[in-house]
C-alpha cells in the first residue's frame, strides 16, 4: 500500500470535477449519442449487454489495432478494457489475423471436432493441471457447464457461492451478485438475493451465500445444510468488485473444507485464467480446484469458453450421466485463434512484459498517490490490475461497499477524455495486452496524476 498519510477530500471537489468531465466527454462523442439514440429504438437500453450501457452515455467503436481503439467520433484511446478482460492478445494481433483468415478461408464452421480441439485442450491441461477439458462459448456456459458436472458428479443439488462474486448470467448463479444493502443481510450470513427478476425461487434457495475470506461463514453454511452441496465456486481473486485477493492460505482452506463434506470446489477463472500468470490463479496461489471454468483471454478476441476438471469428475460426460454440448463448442474460427494465443503469443516473453508494464503502473500511480495524501491503493497482477478507491484493503463485498463510487466514475471519465478507454463500471479494473507499450501506460499513469491534483485544489 502506498500512502501512510492520507487526507479526506474535501466535499463536492469530486462532484464539481464530474460536472465539467462529464460535459467534455459528451461534447467529444456526438456520433456516439446519435447511434445510441438510433439504437434504442430497436435494443433495450440501446445496447446489445446491459453492461455496455454506462454513463455518461455508451461508447460506440469504429476499430482497433495493437493497443488502441477508435471511437466513431474519431477519438483515439489506449485501450485498457480491453473487451472487458478478453483482449490480452491486442486488436487486429497479425497472428491472430492470419490465424483466422486461413481457417475461414477453409470453412468457419462444420460441428465436427477439427484437429486444433487436441492442441488448445493439452496447453489448457499443462497450464491449470486438469486432465480433461470440454470447450464452450462464453464464461456463462463455462460455469453453468462446471455447476452441472458438480451437480451431476455429487448427486447433490446445493451450491455455495461468494458474496459478489458474478458468474455470468444463468439462474443458479446470479445471487447476490451486487446485492442491495437493504435486501443483503447480516455480514456472517449473507441472504440469497437474485441478481434479476425472472429467476424462480425455487433456484435461488438452491445457492447459499459465504462472504469472501471468511471460513468460520463456510463452515458454518456447510454445518446448516450437511450432505447437501455439490460445489463450492469462488472467483480466487475477485475481479468484479474491482480487485480483492484471497488471504493467504484461504483457497487451500476452502479445498480442505468443501473436500471434508463431500462438495467439490470450483475455480471460476474466467478473469484470471491466462491473463495473471500462465496458468492463472491456480498458478498464481497455487491451488488446483476440481473444475475449472476458463473463457475472455483463451479466446484470443473469439467467444471461447472452456470446463476443465478431474478425470473422475469429467468422467461423468464420458459416461453419459451428464450431458454437456453445444453447437458452436469447438468452432474451428475459436480453436484456430485460441491455438494461436495460447501457443504463440501468450509465451513467457509475454508474462514479463505485463510484469513489466505492471511494475511501471504500481511505481506510477503510488508516487501520485502518495504525493497528494490520497486515501486509495493499487493491485497489480500481470495483465491484470486497478486502483481501489480506499486506503484500506478490501476483504469481501461489505468492505467494497464503503468505497465512494463516485471516485470511479471520476477516475473513468478522466482517462476517457485523455485517451484512456476504461471498462465501465466502478467495480472494473484494467487489462493489458501484448501489444502495450510503456508509453501506453504511462498515459494512465498521467492522467491519473492529473486527476490526483486536480483532487487537490
Ligand atoms: C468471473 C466471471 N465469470 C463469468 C463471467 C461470464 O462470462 P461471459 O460474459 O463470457 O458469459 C464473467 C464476465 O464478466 C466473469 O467476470
Amino acid at each position: 500500500m502506498a500512502t501512510t498519510t492520507t487526507r479526506e477530500i474535501p466535499a463536492g471537489r469530486v462532484a464539481e470535477l464530474i460536472k465539467g468531465e462529464e460535459e467534455r466527454f459528451r461534447s467529444a462523442r456526438p456520433i456516439s449519442h446519435r447511434l445510441w439514440t438510433e439504437a434504442r429504438q430497436v435494443l433495450p437500453r440501446g445496447v446489445p449487454s446491459s453492461f455496455q450501457d454506462a454513463a455518461p452515455q455508451p461508447i460506440f467503436v469504429d476499430h482497433g489495432k495493437g493497443s488502441r481503439v477508435w471511437d466513431v467520433d474519431g477519438n483515439e484511446y489506449v485501450d485498457f478494457h480491453n473487451g472487458f478482460g478478453v483482449m490480452v492478445v491486442g486488436h487486429a494481433h497479425p497472428k491472430i489475423v492470419a490465424a483466422v483468415r486461413s481457417q475461414i478461408e477453409r470453412g468457419s464452421h462444420f460441428a465436427q471436432p477439427v484437429e486444433d480441439v487436441i492442441a488448445v485442450a493439452r496447453e489448457l491441461k499443462r497450464r491449470f493441471h486438469q486432465p480433461k477439458w470440454r470447450f464452450t462459448n462464453s464464461g456463462t456456459e463455462s460455469t453453468l457447464d462446471a455447476v452441472r458436472i458438480a451437480r451431476g458428479f455429487t448427486g447433490r443439488d446445493r451450491l455455495i457461492k461468494i458474496e459478489a462474486s458474478y458468474h455470468g448470467h444463468h439462474d443458479a448463479l446470479m445471487i447476490s451478485v451486487e446485492p442491495p444493502p437493504d435486501r443483503m443481510g447480516p455480514a456472517d450470513h449473507p441472504a440469497s438475493v437474485p441478481q434479476s427478476e425472472g429467476i424462480p425461487a425455487a433456484i435461488v434457495e438452491l445457492t447459499t451465500v459465504v462472504p469472501f475470506n471468511d471460513l468460520a461463514a463456510l463452515e458454518k453454511a456447510f454445518a446448516a445444510h450437511n450432505d447437501e452441496v455439490a460445489a463450492v465456486i469462488v472467483e480466487p481473486a475477485m475481479m468484479n468488485v474491482g480487485i480483492v485477493l484471497p488471504d493467504a492460505g484461504y483457497l487451500d482452506k476452502v479445498k480442505e473444507v468443501a473436500h471434508r463434506h463431500g462438495a467439490l470446489l470450483i475455480f471460476d477463472e474466467v478473469k484470471t485464467g491466462v491473463t495473471i500468470a500462465p496458468g492463472g490463479a491456480t498458478e498464481r496461489f497455487n491451488v488446483t480446484p476440481d473444475l475449472v471454468a476458463l473463457a475472455k483471454a483463451i479466446g484470443g478476441g473469439l467467444p471461447c469458453g472452456a470446463v476443465g476438471g478431474r478425470d473422475d469428475v469429467m468422467a461423468v460426460i464420458e459416461e453419459k450421466k451428464v450431458a454437456q454440448m453445444g453447437t458452436f463448442n469447438g468452432n474451428p474460427l475459436t480453436m484456430a485463434a485460441s491455438k494461436v494465443t495460447l501457443l504463440d503469443i501468450l509465451d513467457p516473453n509475454a508474462y514479463a512484459h505485463f510484469d513489466a508494464l505492471a511494475e511501471t503502473l504500481q511505481g506510477g500511480l503510488d508516487e501520485a498517490i502518495g504525493r497528494y495524501e490520497l486515501p486509495f491503493h493499487v493491485i497489480t497482477l500481470a495483465a491484470r490490475g486497478g486502483v481501489t478507491y480506499r486506503a484500506r484493503r478490501v476483504r469481501n463485498y461489505r468492505d467494497y461497499l464503503e468505497i465512494d463510487k463516485s471516485f470511479s466514475y471520476l477516475s473513468w471519465l478522466y482517462q476517457g477524455n485523455r485517451g484512456v478507454i476504461m471498462a465501465p463500471g466502478a467495480e472494473e479494473n484494467w487489462t493489458l495486452s501484448v501489444q502495450h507499450s510503456t508509453d501506453d501506460v504511462q498515459r494512465y499513469v498521467d492522467n491519473f496524476a492529473e486527476m490526483a491534483r486536480d483532487l487537490r485544489q
